[in-house]
């Protein structure tokens, strides 16, 4: 168990460089934060936010390996040497976004069924920087036999790592993943390779070593809102709570509660911040079935504190 690195996925308006630090100071487990992609619109610019999110200075304590999100080795090498010199030595490159309007354009998994582009793309950029780089992707867009096309292009360049998602692009988030298809990729690749893909329990991640006794790099997205205990569980191999789970809970809620008021302009936007969270947080309420729905009626700040409250008084005493 010693041996295992686990990776925070990254999830684009969630684990931004504030999610990231409170996390990291209450809960820990993740040896390494992958950041939400960057992605240039129209002119070799990086925006504010993204800056802020990337800066060093914002991830005082975080392991952070940057995204970009680009089919054009041209934006690709701007960002590259832009990180470069805030300090970066590492990039990863995101093949896996299934989502129509940026798969369309032929990013993302968009590329999948495009081997020669994805080609071309590599081979200009690891001719023109030294970075670091690694992959993050999908079985395909359509369909999950692209990947078997791409995997030989992938064997002649000098990649970290390919991180796969063991789902097509079309399937965004539906349907089992295809452990199937993953065993194929591992032994079609010489790369080190991370699993990714709906790791939500200690025992789902039990089962998923059994079966890739190979795999010693482990991606969790959605799982670790969910349950943010759970990386230090897989860690201990223990699906034991903390006595004060709700209290470091708490603890943790409040500091990001905070952080996002001192960022964000009015309170609007912070409870639309802090709803989005809950979507998946909920489920380390398991005392309040309702309680999303609860916290979606919040208007005001106010009311948003009152009904947390109360959710975390259903919770106690503390279940484990
Ligand atoms: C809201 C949302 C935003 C995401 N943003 C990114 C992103 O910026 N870059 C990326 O590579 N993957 C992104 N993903 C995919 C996740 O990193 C991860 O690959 C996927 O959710 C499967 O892992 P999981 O089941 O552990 O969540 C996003 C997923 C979701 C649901």
């Amino acid at each position: 168990m010693g041996m295992i690195r686990l990776h925070s996925s990254p999830l684009q308006g969630y684990t931004d460089f504030r999610f990231r630090n409170a996390y990291h100071n209450y809960f820990g487990g993740i040896d390494q934060y992958m950041a939400p992609y960057i992605r240039l619109k129209g002119s070799l610019e990086i925006t504010p936010a993204r800056e802020r999110d990337i800066r060093p200075g914002n991830n005082p304590s975080i392991n952070l390996i940057p995204q970009v999100m680009a089919k054009d080795p041209e934006i690709f090498l701007y960002v590259a040497d832009y990180l470069q010199n805030l300090g970066y030595r590492a990039l990863n490159w995101n093949l896996g976004c299934p989502y129509p309007m940026v798969a369309n354009k032929g990013m993302g998994s968009g590329m999948l069924a495009r081997p020669e582009l994805i080609d071309a793309f590599l081979h200009r950029v690891t001719t023109e920087t030294d970075m670091h780089l690694s992959i993050k992707m999908r079985l395909g867009y359509e369909s999950s036999s692209e990947i078997m096309g791409v995997l030989p292009v992938l064997e002649k360049y000098p990649l970290s790592y390919i991180a796969i998602h063991p789902r097509t692009g079309n399937q965004l988030y539906k349907g089992a993943v295809d452990l199937d298809a993953f065993k194929a990729c591992q032994s079609q690749s010489s790369h080190t390779v991370f699993y990714n893909g709906d790791i939500a329990t200690v025992h789902r991640f039990r089962e998923l070593q059994d079966r890739f006794p190979g795999i010693r790099h482990w991606m969790i997205g959605r799982g670790l809102l969910a349950d943010p205990f759970l990386p230090a569980m897989i860690k201990a191999d223990d699906h034991t709570y903390p006595e004060n789970r709700y209290e470091v809970l708490r603890a943790f809620h409040d500091t990001l509660l905070a952080s996002y008021q001192e960022a964000l302009s009015g309170p609007k936007h912070v409870l639309t911040k802090m709803h989005s969270l809950w979507e998946y947080l909920i489920a380390s309420f398991p005392a309040s079935p309702r309680g999303l729905k609860r916290i979606r009626k919040a208007q005001s700040l106010q009311s948003y504190k009152d009904i947390v409250n109360g959710l975390f008084k259903e919770e106690t005493p503390p279940t484990h």
